[in-house]
């Protein structure tokens, strides 16, 4: 394997399962420091030694934290920039479709909070980081669901879209896949926005879809569209075929200056017409720097 992230530092999301835990061993193969952010001891301590496995040698660092919640948010991605001076790489990739509307301690909805305020969170407090260690880049996982969501700025929290009808259940399934394709929606237009901030740093921004993936995603989902999921991952990607485009972005010389783009199959892809409407992820930033700053 290349071994071109030699002495690179990588801070990633969501590494204990799937297609993240692929994606970081094969980055610590090629060479990589990586720095995960995990939300359970047990399965943190797992992917701790799997990764000690791949690449021995590498002092790989684990720091907990639920990225449900703002203040846990904010806590990690404090200890990681006063710890590493040096973040070469962040990939914001946990995430989760939830099958009920509930509320974090912040009042968010929980696929908001999670899929979409951690990568915000994430990477601000980090951007400092990231800049001092230029050429850097952000890594955010997006999804192709995204092409069935839509951003209502009177519904952030999904109150109207948590509510059933049939319509919803016959195009999305259920409301659960409808928060889950606006939250994958959002990535992608955080990440345009992202990237246009970063303009000159030397950090780039792109956004990707890992394909359909057999991966724990789904299964605690429930209802309908959760079955649906179960029965479609016969025929899905593997974990490891779904992780190439996330290491390709993190890792190819190829792509070191290519910035704002959205990617599937190690290629730029062109996503919905929603996705690229500037002043729609101008208003997503905007709606989102407000909550992040919310005293909690
Ligand atoms: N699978 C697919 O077909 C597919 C397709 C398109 C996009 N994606 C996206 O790919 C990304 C990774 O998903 P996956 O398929 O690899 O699913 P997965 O196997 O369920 O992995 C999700 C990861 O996120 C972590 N996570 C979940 N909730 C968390 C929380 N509250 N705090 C901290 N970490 C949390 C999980 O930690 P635990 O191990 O503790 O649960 C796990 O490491 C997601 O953003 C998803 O939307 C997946």
């Amino acid at each position: 394997m290349a071994e071109n992230m030699k002495g690179k530092v990588v801070v990633i999301t969501g590494a204990t399962s799937g297609i993240g835990q692929v994606a970081a061993e094969k980055l610590a193969a090629m060479g990589a420091r990586i720095v995960q952010v995990a939300r359970d001891r047990e399965r943190g301590q797992a992917a701790m030694a799997r990764l000690n496995q791949v690449a021995p040698g590498i002092s790989h660092s684990i720091y907990y934290a639920d990225l449900l919640r703002l203040r846990e948010m904010k806590r990690v991605a404090a200890e990681i920039a006063h710890a590493e001076p040096r973040i070469n790489v962040l990939i914001n990739n946990a995430g989760a479709m939830f099958g009920t509307r509930q509320l974090t301690e912040d009042g968010l909805e929980r696929t908001f909070a999670l899929n979409h305020m951690s990568y915000f969170v994430m990477t601000q407090l980090l951007r400092d980081r990231l800049t001092a260690s230029a050429p850097a880049r952000v890594v955010n996982t997006a999804s192709d669901a995204h092409t069935s969501g839509a951003v209502d700025f009177d519904d952030l929290q999904s109150k109207k879209a948590y509510r059933s009808n049939l319509w919803d259940l016959l195009r999305y399934g259920g409301p659960a896949f409808k928060v889950y394709a606006c939250s994958k929606l959002m990535n992608i237009l955080y990440t345009c926005e992202l990237a246009r901030k970063l303009a000159g740093t030397g950090v780039t921004a792109n956004s990707l879809h890992p394909g359909f993936v057999s991966t724990r995603f789904g299964d605690q989902t429930g209802g309908l569209i959760g079955f649906g999921i179960g029965i479609a991952k016969r025929f899905a990607l593997t974990p490891e075929q779904g992780a190439e485009t996330l290491v390709y972005l993190a890792s190819s010389p190829d792509v070191a200056t290519v910035s704002g783009e959205y990617f599937y199959r190690c290629r730029p892809a062109t996503p919905s017409r929603e996705a690229r409407d500037d002043s729609k992820a101008r208003q997503l930033w905007l709606e989102t720097s407000n909550i992040a700053e919310r005293e909690n």
